[in-house]
């Protein structure tokens, strides 16, 4: 018995290691169901013959789906479990593509865009969860990472496969075809364990230690986690209570859907959803469209890279500071040369250089780095209700992005677009400064304390010192905070 668990040590590594990706594939879902409509909606354009504002309901019901999602998924994976949870929502996203594929009117699509949006929802509540639940400690930070990479790889695999179909023009095809990478995650969602922290929630001890001597293989590791997640589970979720009760928690629940609302109005959403249409705008054809969208996908995917290498690093907030001044200059740049107009090759090649600039400003710093944020800001016992509540705003403000984008274009013009979102990245500068804390190697348990001792928001990443020195200090901070929730 002895030797087998000694000996199981490697390949329960292996099996954990395995899972994470499993679930990671989540990630992938998300960025295909992102990146896909880009590349088909000229072509439902022309199809279906209907407006602007119709092809923004066909883009946004995805968003308005996955906030619905997102909100049941909270219920649904403390209920179901997040093995189930997952399977759900791989169910829906395939039904969701194929009826995408299929779809016989605008109307249709509308509906089976939400439904794929519910899907996302689930997923991007679900898997972080199960990943943060699953992953072994040392490799925790970089499953968590490898999921926002599999965001960007998700939609640059999309921008690619538009492209190559934008040849005969079929959308069907360019949404149909996602079914298939659905279909192989929903098989491969059977062979995941369900989550050790979920099994004990349930009362299922004896489960939950077989799961986890499968993950760990190691005894005296596993002995070790069983007592963590039971003291944890001591601190039952409040999440709602807490927020009526606590004026340090509607704070950090602020901080994070005020953190939400910072990454999707930058405008990277414009870009990801509409990108064929601004290269459109610039003067080309369809396919060049395409593949200068493919590129920008690219760009996104290999910028990630850079967030992930500096996070821990330079910290949060230099990250985000040097990202949000990169994005207002990028887009200032593309807004003004729409001005000026674009006459020649070279304008258009460098308006094209400035839009990847953006790209590179957003995934080198808000696209993971606010995830990353709102879940470290909130208390332990107000955790599932603050992330769900900052999960929501991201989808709701993305919806509000993708609906209004082309009424934007149209009502006041491309130039001023651009520069209203780089404006918006210059007002965000100033409010990292203002309220947004460094998380860098501070515990979680440290930025709970901080934040419920009363300490301002920016300052919640303190270091313990400043904190233990004395009440005075805490009270004053508390009040002035208190006039800003
Ligand atoms: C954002 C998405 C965005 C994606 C782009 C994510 O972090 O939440 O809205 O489309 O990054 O890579």
């Amino acid at each position: 018995m002895n030797a087998v668990a000694t000996s199981s040590f490697r390949p329960s590594r292996t099996a954990a290691v395995f899972t994470c990706i499993l679930a990671a594939l989540a990630g992938l879902m998300f960025g295909l169901d992102i990146g896909v409509i880009s590349g088909a909606s000229q072509f439902i354009q022309k199809d279906f013959q209907v407006s602007d504002h119709v092809i923004e309901w066909i883009v946004s019901a995805m968003m308005l789906g996955a906030a619905v999602g997102a909100l049941g998924a909270s219920w649904m994976s403390a209920r179901l479990g997040r093995k189930r949870s997952l399977i759900l929502g791989a169910t829906l996203f395939v039904a969701g593509s194929l009826l995408c594929g299929g779809a016989w009117s605008p109307q249709t699509l509308i509906v089976a865009r939400f439904v794929l949006g519910l899907a996302i929802g689930i997923a991007t509540f679900t898997a972080p969860l199960y990943l943060a639940e699953v992953a072994p400690e040392k490799i925790r930070g970089a499953m968590i990472s490898l999921y926002q990479l599999m965001i960007t790889i998700g939609i640059l695999v999309a921008f690619l496969s538009d492209t190559a179909f934008s040849y005969s023009g079929n959308w069907r095809w360019m949404l149909g075809i996602i079914a298939i990478p659905g279909a192989l995650f929903l098989l491969s969602l059977f062979l995941l364990p369900d989550s050790p922290r979920w099994l004990m929630m349930r009362g299922r001890t004896r489960q939950a230690e077989d799961v986890l001597h499968r993950l760990r293989g190691d005894r005296a590791l596993v002995t070790r986690e069983m007592a963590d997640i039971a003291e944890q589970l001591k601190t039952p979720q409040r999440g709602w209570h807490l927020f009526q009760q606590n004026v340090n928690f509607r704070r950090s629940v602020g901080l994070g859907v005020l953190l939400q609302l910072m990454q999707q109005f930058t405008g990277m959403n414009v870009v990801m959803y509409y990108a064929p249409r601004i290269f459109q705008n610039l003067g080309y054809d369809i396919h060049a469209q395409l593949w200068f969208t493919a590129i920008v996908g690219l760009t996104n995917v290999l910028a990630t890279f850079i967030a992930i290498g500096l996070v821990d690093k330079l910290g949060r907030k230099p990250i985000l500071y040097i990202g949000f001044a990169v994005m207002a200059v990028g887009l200032g740049i593309v807004g003004s040369m729409m001005h000026l107009g674009i006459a020649t090759h070279a304008q258009q090649l460098f308006t094209v250089a400035m839009l990847l600039i953006f790209i590179v400003g957003f995934a080198m710093s808000a696209g993971p780095l606010i995830w990353t944020l709102c879940s470290e800001v909130q208390p332990l016992k107000g955790r599932d209700f603050g992330i769900g509540c900052s999960t929501f705003t991201n989808w709701i403000a993305n919806m509000i992005v993708g609906a209004t984008f082309l009424s934007l274009l149209n009502g006041i013009g491309n130039a001023a677009t651009f520069w209203l979102y780089g404006g918006l990245n210059l007002v965000f500068i100033v409010l990292t400064f203002w309220l947004i804390p460094e998380t860098k190697g501070v515990t979680l348990e440290q930025i709970e304390r901080n934040l419920m001792s009363g300490l301002p928001l920016r300052e919640i990443g303190k270091q313990a010192s400043p904190v233990a020195a004395g009440a005075g200090f805490n009270t004053k901070k508390v009040s002035r905070e208190s006039a800003i929730s």
